[in-house]
């Protein structure tokens, strides 16, 4: 494990001894994790230091999870242009909830048609109250310093709506706003898009004290779907058809870092990276779009 800060590697070192662990080396960068010979690397780091380690870790010959978004902006991903195809096929985008079953679910009612054709779908996406935690309260205006909240949480959504609707989303319409003075950037935004068979309402909310509920609905002639945006538990009501409720085990994070980590495991083993490097950027290129419609007439445009 490698983190240049020494009070994260303190705090490293704590939880390794807590798990017992004395099997784990804790060193200071990536370049000392390459030089110990590893196959591969996970990269849990923040976006705008993402792209170049990826990127140094690639061209060493390893394989890459890198987590999402794969930077803070398209230029920022032009970093990635300098790897050939076999470099780039070796990095895994930690879209980690595209993983999850709840999603297998949806796509085949909509691919089957059972929710009908088109659909409206509505996802409000709230996450990182601003709770008064000073560690919480520097990490998520620090991050605002490097795009509003659907950078960071379109990365995931628009994975998932490409990957439901087999393309990507066309931008109709935006909207942003900052509910708090002295934002980085808008905390509320928001957009209409249209998929193949779909019209989609997206808001995306961080930094209220209070934060509305987290939710994704697919509403169509056939019926209604609800994805809840916590649990991923899923409620479908088809007409004329008893309300069917899946839950899947155990809880949702730990099923999807397990599932992306057996997925690491096949591409270590000479498998294909899923979700690709390709489909981090198609995501961010949506999300980065959005934010430019949102903010380019005025600050609540
Ligand atoms: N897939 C998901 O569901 C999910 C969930 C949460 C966070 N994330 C992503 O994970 C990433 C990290 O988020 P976080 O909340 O843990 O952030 P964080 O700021 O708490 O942690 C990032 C860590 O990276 C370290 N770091 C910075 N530069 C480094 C470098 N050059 N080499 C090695 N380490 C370095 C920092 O010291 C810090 O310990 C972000 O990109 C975030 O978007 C993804």
């Amino acid at each position: 494990m490698a983190d240049p800060s020494p009070e994260r590697r303190a705090v490293i070192g704590t939880e390794l001894a807590r798990a017992g662990r004395d099997d784990v080396a804790i060193l200071d960068d990536l370049e000392a994790v390459l030089a110990a010979g590893v196959d591969g690397v996970v990269l849990a780091t923040p976006p705008w230091v993402t792209p170049d380690l990826a990127v140094r870790a690639a061209q060493a010959g390893i394989a890459v999870l890198a987590e999402k978004p794969v930077a803070p902006s398209i230029e920022d991903a032009d970093r990635y242009r300098v790897l050939d195809a076999d470099q780039r096929a070796r990095i895994q985008i930690g879209l980690t909830y595209r993983h999850d079953p709840a999603l297998d679910k949806l796509r085949t009612l909509i691919k089957d048609g059972a929710l009908g054709r088109p659909l409206l779908v509505r996802a409000s996406i709230y996450d990182e109250p601003a709770d008064g935690d000073p560690a919480h309260d520097r990490l998520i205006t620090e991050t605002l310093k490097h795009g509003s909240p659907v950078i960071h949480e379109g990365a995931h959504v628009f994975d998932w709506l490409t990957s439901l609707f087999g393309g990507p989303g066309e931008i109709d319409d935006a909207w942003a706003l900052t509910t708090r003075p002295g934002l980085a950037a808008p905390n509320l935004i928001g957009g209409r898009l249209t998929y193949p068979g779909a019209t989609v309402l997206v808001e995306f909310g961080w930094y209220t004290p209070i934060l509305p509920g987290c939710v994704l609905i697919f509403v169509g002639d056939g019926g209604l779907a609800t994805l809840d945006g916590g649990s991923f538990g899923l409620t479908v009501e088809l007409a004329g058809r008893p309300l069917q409720r899946y839950e899947f085990q155990p809880d949702r994070a730990t099923r999807c870092f397990d599932r992306q980590a057996v997925r690491f495991a096949d591409l270590l083993a000479g498998g294909r990276a899923e979700p690709s490097l390709d489909d981090g950027i198609a995501a961010l290129i949506t999300s980065q779009r959005l934010q430019q419609l949102a903010t380019s007439a005025g600050t609540n445009r």
